[in-house]
Formats: structure tokens, C-alpha cells, sequence
């Protein structure tokens, strides 16, 4: 999409391919690897990833649908569409979409610059002998501000170039490849002598924790991040399609796939994380140590070490093509802020891309050199923001304009009962739902207000 175009002509998908690309390569981010496994080793494992498959269809599948309702409907960047939509009291949600995609990519970019850097070095010759020492040196201080700098140059070059249709067609190539690499992983894990107790961990829930209003909220948290929900990105990307696709279906489809990838992505790190004996190392079965965030960027070199010189290959290739994986997603954060100064301030593409990019850059510095402010900057925005734009979201869809997002919906869905399931969800099961998490997640979202004031200490 969106070669550079003049200013008041706006580019469409070529094809229904071409959106769902684009809507994939938004989702499949480091959310899936890396997020996921952090986040699935502290809620608890198993619980987390049924919990987390439940919010995936039931109010993911939902809100995506809303989110390309709306942008398909009103053919509008986020901020604009909400206001032309619901009338200028919706303006709020606007700036909160705008501040979240700013927010996100401040320290998605820091953990972009990790893989980066792994990359380079598994390409040179390797990590070290020592995964967590190697973390540690390149993680945080100026080692991880260069890699956070990079990665943010290469995100704003793309957006100002206009060459997201080339790189489309790279990922095109190279999402397969990695999913191909992380199933044959997988495979390769199957094979690790305490696999079983890593598939235990991460596959058999425990009721009790089922009800566990952190495993709940963390679950909730990671639908959203991973499916990139709850910030108008999905809006922003269905705001160029003209088609009359079924919006339903290309949300499950989006969902499909990016669970796919999460789940694949857990079969190779638990059984790992066993295996090597990492469990203390990442925080579990033990306090939540600062490493918990490290968690696949520590246990999958532990583990590929164990395989010599085809090991360091793999480990090259994996990091090479979530590097990939991330670009796509960070474009698609970067985009949203875009847009809106486009059209909020009329600024060029380019103007946009390029200042505003350097604001970002420059708020991930304090992420880059401290892990517990990433972390704390990754539950406000990245879980608890999110949340709160995605019921906002809902209330517009479901209760300011139900009659029209409907129509919009019916042109390529013309049965009507799954609309009417839809519409249903959207008004009452998920907004209430929503609140729930809303209300779980508030002592964590202000610890984590605290925690970023104080610079990671509190
Ligand atoms: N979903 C991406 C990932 O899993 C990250 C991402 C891209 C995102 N765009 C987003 C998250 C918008 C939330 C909102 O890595």
C-alpha cells in the first residue's frame, strides 16, 4: 500500500491478498515470540494460553471486525474516522489510539534492536558462551541505544519511502520460512529429554488458576498486543480497502494465523526453557526476575548452542526473520501516528515520518537502558491502553453507530446471524468483559505509572 501518493488521493489494496498481508504482517510481530513467551511463562503457562485462546475468539475475532468496520466504513485515519463517525466527543479516542501507537513502538523498538543485534552476531560467529551474559551486554545502555536507533531509522525509511510493497513481498517469502523454522524447531524440541514436563507447564491448565485475575489480565493484554487490537491499526489498514470482502472472515483468518504462530512458538521454548534447566533463570518457579522479559532471547541460543555450528545457523536464521516480522509490525504502529499528523496538521508523509519518528526514538532511550521501565512502559501501554481503546472501540461500534457499522458489515457478509452474533458481542459480551480486565488490570497499570516516573524503580 501506500507508495507515495499525493495528498488528497488515497491508495487502495490491489488485491484481498495484499490487506491480508499487510493485517498478518501488523499481527506476527515479536509479540508473537517474544511477548508470548514472557508473558505465557509468568501467567502460569497452560491457563494462560486456554485463557488466552478464549479472549482470541471472543472478543478478538470482534473487535478486529469492528476495527476494519470502521476503517473500511469510513476510509479515514483512525482519528479523523472516529470523529466523522461519532461526532467530535470521539476525538479522545483518537489521541489515545495515536499515543499507544507512539508509546508501543518506543520500546517495541528496543526489543527490535535486540533481534537485530542477535542477528548480526549469530551471523558472525556466534553469542558467547555465556546466553545470559550476552543478554545482559546487549540488552540494556548503549549497545541496546544503537540497535533501538537503527531499528528506528530503517521503520521511518520505510514508511517515508513508500516501499511497504516491496517489503510486503518480502514477507510474503519469509513469514512462511519462519513458521517453517519454528515448526521444525519444534520439532527438534519434541526430541529434548524433559520436553514432557515443558509440555506439561504449558499445556495442562490448572483449573484454580483459570480464575486468577492476573492469569486473566495478562491473557487479555496479549490478544490485543498480538493481533494488534485496541490502537487503530487494524482501522488504519482497512481504511484502504474498497472491496467488499467479508470482514468477519478476514479477521478469523488474521486470528488463525497469528495464534498459529504464538502456539508454534511455545512448543519450541517451553520444552527448552526445561530441558536446559532455565527455569529460575527466566523467573520460574521463583520470583519474576528482571529476565523474565529475556526469556526467548536467553533459553532458545541456551538450547540451539547444544547443536554446534548447525545450531548457530538456525539461531542466525530465526533472529534474521524475526527481525523481519518485527519491521512489519513496527511500520504498522508507526503508521497510525503518521496518518494522523497527515491529517491533523497536514504535514507530508515524509515531515511526519521523519519527526516523528526521532520523538520516538528518543522516548525509547530510558526503555533501552533500564528493563524494568520496558517492562512497566509494556503493561501500561501494551496491555492496559490497549484494553481501554479496545472497549471504547466497542462502545462506538455497538452503541454510536450499530445501525451503519451493521450495513458496512453486510457487504460481504449477507447472512445474517453471524451479524447478529457480532453485534451482539460488540454491545454487551465483550464491553463487559472488557471492564472486567479493565478493573483486574489497575493496580498493575498504576504500579507500572509508578515504575516509569520513578525510572524503573518503584
Ligand atoms: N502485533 C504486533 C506483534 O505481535 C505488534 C503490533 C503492531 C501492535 N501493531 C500494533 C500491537 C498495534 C498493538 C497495536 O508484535
Amino acid at each position: 500500500m501506500t507508495d507515495p501518493v499525493p495528498a488528497n488521493s488515497r491508495d487502495s489494496w490491489a488485491t484481498r491478498a495484499g490487506f491480508i498481508l499487510a493485517a498478518v504482517g501488523s499481527a506476527v510481530g515479536l509479540g508473537n515470540m517474544w511477548r508470548f513467551s514472557y508473558v505465557a511463562a509468568e501467567g502460569g503457562g497452560a491457563a494462560f494460553v486456554l485463557l488466552y485462546i478464549a479472549f482470541v475468539a471472543v472478543i478478538g475475532v470482534p473487535i478486529m471486525t469492528s476495527e476494519f468496520v470502521v476503517g473500511r466504513m469510513s476510509q479515514e485515519s483512525p482519528v479523523v474516522a472516529v470523529q466523522r463517525l461519532g461526532g467530535p466527543k470521539w476525538a479522545p479516542l483518537g489521541w489515545l489510539f495515536v499515543f499507544c501507537g507512539f508509546g508501543i513502538l518506543s520500546y517495541y523498538s528496543v526489543v527490535a534492536g535486540w533481534t537485530m543485534r542477535y542477528a548480526f552476531d549469530a551471523v558472525r560467529g556466534g553469542l558467547g558462551t555465556d546466553t545470559e551474559a550476552y543478554f545482559q551486554s546487549v540488552a540494556t545502555g548503549a549497545p541496546a541505544i544503537l540497535s533501538h536507533l537503527v531499528f528506528m531509522v530503517l521503520t521511518v525509511f520505510i514508511v517515508v519511502a513508500g516501499v511497504k510493497r516491496g517489503l510486503e513481498r518480502a514477507a510474503l517469502i519469509l513469514m512462511p520460512i519462519l513458521f517453517f523454522l519454528l515448526v521444525g524447531l519444534a520439532i527438534w524440541a519434541a526430541t529434548l529429554g524433559d520436553a514432557g514436563a515443558g509440555y506439561g507447564y504449558y499445556l495442562r491448565p490448572q483449573v484454580r488458576e483459570l480464575l486468577d485475575p492476573n492469569v486473566i489480565r495478562l491473557a487479555a493484554g496479549q490478544a490485543f498486543f498480538s493481533l494488534s487490537l485496541g490502537m487503530g491499526a487494524m482501522m488504519t489498514y482497512a481504511s484502504y480497502l474498497t472491496s467488499k470482502e467479508n470482514l468477519g472472515r478476514e479477521a478469523a483468518t488474521v486470528a488463525v494465523a497469528d495464534f498459529g504462530v504464538a502456539f508454534v512458538a511455545g512448543l519450541v521454548i517451553f520444552p527448552v526453557i526445561f530441558h536446559f534447566g532455565l527455569a529460575s533463570t527466566i523467573g520460574l518457579g521463583g520470583g519474576i526476575s528482571d529476565n523474565t522479559v529475556g526469556t526467548l532471547f536467553i533459553t532458545l541460543p541456551t538450547g540451539l548452542k547444544s547443536l554446534g555450528t548447525l545450531g548457530g545457523i538456525v539461531l542466525g536464521a530465526f533472529f534474521i526473520m524475526l527481525f523481519f516480522a518485527a519491521l512489519t509490525s513496527a511500520i504498522s504502529l508507526l503508521e497510525v501516528v503518521v496518518a494522523a499528523v497527515i491529517d491533523g496538521w497536514g504535514w507530508s508523509r515524509r515531515q511526519a515520518a521523519i519527526w516523528f519518528g526521532v520523538l520516538i526514538a528518543l522516548a525509547g532511550i530510558p526503555a533501552a537502558f533500564n528493563i524494568n521501565f520496558l517492562d512497566a512502559a509494556d503493561k501500561f501501554v501494551g496491555n492496559f491502553l490497549l484494553i481501554v481503546g479496545g472497549f471504547f472501540t466497542a462502545i462506538l461500534v455497538g452503541y454510536a453507530i450499530p445501525q451503519r457499522a451493521d450495513e458496512e458489515l453486510a457487504k460481504g457478509l449477507e447472512n445474517p446471524a453471524p451479524r447478529r452474533a457480532w453485534a451482539f458481542f460488540v454491545r454487551y459480551l465483550s464491553p463487559a468483559l472488557l471492564l472486567i480486565v479493565i478493573w483486574f488490570m489497575l493496580p498493575t497499570a498504576w504500579r507500572a505509572v509508578v515504575t516509569m516516573l520513578t525510572f524503573g524503580r518503584g
